[in-house]
């Protein structure tokens, strides 16, 4: 079975393999990373620790059986019960519930290990497999997202409000 796994330093490999393969899938619904990402991956990865472990974030991945990465999970900007999701899915894996079952778990644990009361997500309008997501997650759509929030797209910021029992 798959496990959702507070990301960690021997996570890096597999994380970047999972965004390599998977570079232009994202970049079709969403901004691409941009090359420095990959160049400096070694730095960044470094550096979302540390703010992992200032509090501000806290980085999941979804691990298979065998190792590798098959989604990102991601709550971001932590602070006085808020904090804003963000997630992505292996293109192999597609269309099987696996978002959707992640986001849910997620919204538990953002609940009882982060104190997070109102998780919220902005998603361009033309993405559709997202925005079922956070339907089906319970989400509501609570109002417009900025285009420079979303690569210059019109979006919609979603919430959930989230208790820890
Ligand atoms: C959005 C994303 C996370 C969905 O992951 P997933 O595991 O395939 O999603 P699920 O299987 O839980 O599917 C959720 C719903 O979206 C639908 N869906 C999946 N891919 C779809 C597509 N390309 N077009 C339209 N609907 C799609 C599914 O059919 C399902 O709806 P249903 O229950 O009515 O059948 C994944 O496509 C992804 O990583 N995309 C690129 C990154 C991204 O967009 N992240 C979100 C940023 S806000």
């Amino acid at each position: 079975m798959p496990e959702l796994q507070q990301l960690r330093a021997d996570h890096a490999p597999a994380v970047l393999a999972f965004e390599l393969a998977n570079r232009a899938y994202f970049a079709a619904s969403i901004s691409d990373r941009g090359d420095d990402f990959f160049d400096e991956f070694g730095d960044r990865f470094s550096a979302s620790l540390a703010e992992q472990d200032a509090g501000i974030d806290a980085y999941y991945v979804l691990v298979a059986e065998d190792g590798s990465v098959l989604g990102r999970f991601n709550l971001y900007s932590i602070q006085d019960g808020t904090a804003n999701l963000g997630y992505r899915v292996a293109q192999h894996v597609a269309g099987r519930g696996v978002a959707t079952a992640t986001v849910r778990e997620l919204c538990r644990l953002a609940a009882t290990r982060h104190g997070v009361r109102t998780l919220r997500a902005a998603t361009s309008d033309a993405n559709t497999a997202s925005a079922k997501v956070l339907a089906k997650a319970g989400f509501i759509a609570v109002g417009p997202a900025e285009p420079a929030d979303l690569g210059g797209k019109q979006g919609t910021w979603y919430q959930r409000g989230l208790s820890a029992g």
